[in-house]
C-alpha cells in the first residue's frame, strides 16, 4: 500500500512510500482509509517533540484522523463487518492515517455520521475528542456557564464552539478580523479581534477556559476566570497527574510538576483549578460524537482537501497557523 511516512525526526521529513499492508490482530478492525486530516500534531510527532512520553520507531506512518470502510476484522472484534462506513482518532501507539490501509483496535472505531461525506468525517475525530474530553468529561460543563474558547477559529476551537454551545453553555471566543463574522455563525456570542482587543478587557466571571495557545494567553486568562473556574489547557505545561496517567517515569513526572509550577501557584492564588487535557482515542465518545452530527448540532468545518500525493504540503498549510477549520487529505 501507499502511505505517507518519516523516516527519522526532523523537518519536512516525509515521503510517500510503498509499504507492506497492515496485519490486523484479534480485536483489531482493518480499514481502507478514504480521508485523513492533518491536525498540528502531525508535524510536532514529526519533528520529535512528543518522543519522550510516545517511543514511536521508524519508518513511522503518520495522520492521527482516519474515515474509511471496513475490509476485514480480526477474530475477536464484535462491533464492525466488512462494509461498515466507520471512523477514528488511533490510539497514539498505533497512528497511521495517511494511508491507503489502516488496522485499529475496534474499541477506538465508530460508525461514521450517515450524513457526512468520508471527507467531512476525517476532518472530526481528534478536535471533536479533544473539545469532548475538555468541555464534557473534564469540565462537565453545565447549561448557562460561561466558557472561553481561545482561537474559535482552528480546528479544535470550530468545533469546541459547537459542542459548548450544545451544552447549553454561554461562549466567547477569539480570532482576527476577516474570520470574525464566520465565528459568530459557528454559535459563539462573543467574538473577540484579538488583533484589535486584549480579551481580558472584555470577559469577566468565566466558569471555563479552553486554552490552546502560549504561555502569555494562558496566564491572562486566569484574569477572566471566577473563583472556583477551571483552566484547561491543551497547548501545555502538562502536570504531574497527566504523567501519572500516561504511566510516564518519575524523572518525567518531576519535570512536568516543574514545568507547570508557575500556572498552578498562580491559579491556586487565585482559587482557580488548573488542568492540562492530553486527548485520547475512544469509540465510545465518538459514537456520541457521531449522535450530535446526525443530529445537526455539530458540523465539520472544513477549509481546503488535498489529494494524498500532496500530503506534505498539506502539513506545511496547517503549520502556518491560519487554517479555518480542517485541513483534510483524500487518500481515495
Ligand atoms: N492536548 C491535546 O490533546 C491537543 C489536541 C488538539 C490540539 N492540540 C493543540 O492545540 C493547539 C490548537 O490546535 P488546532 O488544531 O485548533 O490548531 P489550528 O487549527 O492550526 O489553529 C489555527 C487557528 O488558530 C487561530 N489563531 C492563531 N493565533 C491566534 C491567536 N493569537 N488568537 C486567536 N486565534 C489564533 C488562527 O486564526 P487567525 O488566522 O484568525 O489568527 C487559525 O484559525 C495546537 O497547539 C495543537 O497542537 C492539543
Amino acid at each position: 500500500m501507499k502511505a505517507f511516512l518519516i523516516d527519522r525526526y526532523g523537518k519536512n521529513q516525509g515521503r510517500l512510500a510503498e509499504v507492506p499492508d497492515p496485519e490486523p490482530g484479534i480485536h483489531d478492525v482493518l480499514i481502507k482509509v478514504h480521508a485523513s486530516s492533518v491536525n498540528l500534531l502531525d508535524s510536532k510527532i514529526s519533528k520529535g517533540e512528543f518522543k519522550l512520553i510516545l517511543p514511536y520507531t521508524f519508518p513511522l506512518i503518520m495522520g492521527n484522523d482516519v474515515a474509511g470502510v471496513v475490509v476485514r476484522v480480526g477474530s475477536g472484534v464484535r462491533s464492525f463487518k466488512p462494509g461498515d462506513e466507520v471512523y477514528a482518532r488511533p490510539p497514539d501507539a498505533r497512528i497511521g492515517g495517511f494511508a491507503e490501509l489502516i488496522a485499529i483496535e475496534e474499541s477506538a472505531l465508530a460508525l461514521k455520521p450517515k450524513n457526512t461525506s468520508m471527507e467531512q468525517a476525517a476532518a472530526l475525530p481528534l478536535v471533536a475528542l479533544t473539545a469532548w474530553q475538555v468541555l464534557v468529561e473534564t469540565a462537565r460543563l453545565k447549561k448557562g456557564q460561561k466558557v472561553f474558547i481561545q482561537a474559535g477559529s482552528g480546528g479544535v476551537g470550530s468545533i469546541a464552539i459547537q459542542l459548548a454551545k450544545h451544552l447549553g453553555a454561554f461562549v466567547a471566543t477569539t480570532t482576527s478580523t476577516p474570520n470574525v463574522e464566520w465565528v459568530k455563525a459557528l454559535g459563539a456570542d462573543v467574538v473577540i479581534d484579538y488583533t484589535q482587543q486584549n480579551f481580558e478587557t472584555v470577559l469577566r466571571d468565566y466558569d471555563v477556559v479552553l486554552n490552546s495557545l502560549g504561555p502569555a494567553e494562558l496566564e491572562t486568562s486566569l484574569r477572566i476566570l471566577k473563583p472556583g473556574g477551571q483552566l484547561i489547557s491543551i497547548s501545555g505545561p502538562p502536570t504531574a497527574e497527566f504523567a501519572r496517567e500516561q504511566k510516564l517515569s518519575w524523572g518525567l513526572g518531576w519535570i512536568m510538576r516543574l514545568l507547570s509550577s508557575g500556572i498552578r501557584r498562580k491559579a491556586r492564588r487565585q482559587g482557580v483549578d488548573y488542568g492540562f487535557v492530553f486527548m485520547r482515542a475512544s469509540g465510545a465518545q465518538l459514537q456520541k460524537i457521531t449522535a450530535l452530527v446526525e443530529s445537526g448540532a455539530i458540523t465539520p468545518v472544513i477549509n481546503r482537501t488535498f489529494p494524498f500525493e500532496a500530503t506534505a504540503e498539506a502539513l506545511s498549510y496547517v503549520e502556518r497557523g491560519r487554517a479555518k477549520g480542517k485541513v483534510v487529505i483524500k487518500i481515495i
